[in-house]
């Protein structure tokens, strides 16, 4: 059966991913209308959706409503609805507290349970059925990251004519942290049935091809699987699995941080510190893998050594909020807050302070504001699949000055190599990296900043998009998107 009525829909290209494309926005007088989301994943596909008869399928962001599909931002929105049951067991539980930890190198421990598995898996088959109702025959379907891993599988037994891609937006694990999913051959199936799957790193389609072949023992040639004939009757056929390191909206980061607004914004937030000779930026979600306590600390020995003082340097600390209804994220934000106070109530005066901490989330004109006003970017992750703060840091330095302290666990560490790269863990390294930064020469700087900017201007998200679904096409011209 193709779709529940057994007829093909309407729409030719149809992206699929937890969050829909679009956030509710409430006005003065309480009428609520959706605004198109500000993400580069959104910015990179509207156009192809606006071309191509797009769709998008996905979560609306509230539990126990039903909505009908609707149309925004020149794009069909098909809304699956998530009880509140299922928030807490397939979002806050399976995907969070399960898959993210155990795909980010287990640092918080994975929580197995049956339950969480068990709505993990339904959700995933209301997804898959509700794509399959909006497909047209021989449509593209891009389904997104780890909390529908089992949806390219499901769309292949339901609607063999589709083309499916899949793009998994967090690391892959090593096989030796992947075995410990009592899921994972259900979760390699489940993503075997896309045609093509693509990751951030190398190192993650590596580690994905490794696990296939020690949990599924199929053939594999060049990142291509021969997945053979199933019990369910799916004929054969290949999977391939390859890197498309995803980016952002380069030009429009660019265009903001001309903007004489967003210019003078910047030189406010400089004034309000206090005109600090340095300032020091971390933006991040308040997720356990961002490091924000391994940066807090080497700044906190900083001041302690006398290295730099709070008159001379100031830290600015933006921590989003994210996932607060999962333990392991209130225990975070305890810890950091834990920290900001320590440090702070040591070392700061009457009149500075050593770290701003802000628990908000921004508009973009104000984090491009932020990365403007910022001497030093820190990006001091444990592991992370790309990190686009890295790049916007890069893309709004349009006077190629400034420097960036960067992770080697972020997948951003493969293409900004002119960074000053840091082992986090190496609380020493990570001070000395800091005070590098600093105090680099400016000509020195110039040259490192403008390789990098070279770089996030050439691939921007645009690219990375048409590189996938070029990758996806080919040699099939006739599933053109
Ligand atoms: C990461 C994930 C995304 C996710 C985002 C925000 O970037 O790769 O899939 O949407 O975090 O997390 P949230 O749980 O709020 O969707």
């Amino acid at each position: 059966s193709f779709s529940a009525d057994g007829s093909f829909g309407d729409f030719d290209f149809i992206v699929v991913s937890n969050r829909l494309a679009v956030d509710r926005v409430v006005d003065e007088h309480g009428e609520s209308s959706w605004r198109r989301s500000p993400g580069g994943l959104v910015t990179a596909l509207a156009p192809v959706m606006a071309k191509a008869d797009g769709a998008w399928v996905g979560w609306h962001g509230a539990p126990d409503e039903t909505l009908e599909p609707f149309d925004e931002a020149n794009m069909r929105l098909v809304p699956v609805p998530l009880s509140a049951e299922e928030v807490e067991l397939y979002y806050e539980g399976f995907s969070n507290a399960t898959l993210w930890p155990l795909y980010h190198d287990v640092i918080a421990s994975p929580e197995f349970h049956r339950t969480w598995w068990d709505s993990y898996r339904r959700v995933n088959e209301r997804f898959a059925q509700a794509t399959a109702s909006v497909a047209a025959e021989g449509a593209t379907v891009w389904v997104q990251d780890y909390q529908l891993q089992l949806v390219p599988k499901m769309l292949r037994q339901a609607r063999p004519d589709l083309k499916i891609g899949f793009f998994n937006h967090i690391p892959f694990p090593p096989l030796e942290i992947y075995a410990q999913l009592p899921w994972r051959r259900q979760v390699i199936e489940g993503l075997l049935g896309a045609d093509l799957i693509g990751f951030q790193r190398p190192s993650d389609a590596s580690n994905f091809l490794r696990c296939v072949r020690r949990f599924k023992g199929y053939t594999i040639k060049a990142q291509q699987v021969q997945v053979p004939e199933g019990d369910d009757g799916v004929p054969a056929y290949a999977s391939r699995a390859e890197a498309f390191p995803i980016s952002i909206d380069t030009a429009s980061i660019t265009e903001l941080a001309q903007r004489p607004d967003v210019i003078e914004r910047s030189r406010e937030i400089r004034r309000e510190l206090g005109d600090p000779q340095h300032i020091l930026l971390g933006v991040d979600r308040l997720d356990y893998t961002k490091g924000i306590g391994h940066r807090l600390k080497a700044y906190g020995e900083l001041l302690e050594d006398g290295a730099i003082t709070v008159e001379d340097a100031a830290l600015i600390q933006v921590a989003s909020p994210s996932r607060e209804r999962v333990e392991q994220y209130r225990i975070l934000r305890e810890d950091i807050e834990g920290a900001v106070g320590r440090i702070n109530g040591t070392h700061d005066t009457m009149k500075n302070t050593a770290i701003r901490y802000l628990h908000h989330s921004y508009p973009v004109e104000e984090m491009v504001a932020l990365y403007l006003a910022a001497d030093v970017m820190l990006v001091t992750a444990l592991r992370d699949g790309m990190n686009l703060v890295a790049k916007e840091y890069v893309a709004a330095r349009t006077g190629n000055t400034g420097m960036l302290v960067l992770s080697e666990f972020a997948g951003a560490a493969d293409t900004l190599r002119q960074a000053i790269l840091v082992n986090p863990h190496d609380i020493d390294g990570l001070k000395s990296a800091i005070v590098s930064a600093i105090s680099m020469p400016k000509t020195e700087a110039m040259r490192r900043m403008r390789l990098m900017r070279r770089q996030v201007v050439h691939n921007d998200v645009e690219r990375w998009s048409q590189a996938f679904l070029n990758a996806l096409h080919a040699g099939s011209p006739e599933h053109g998107a």
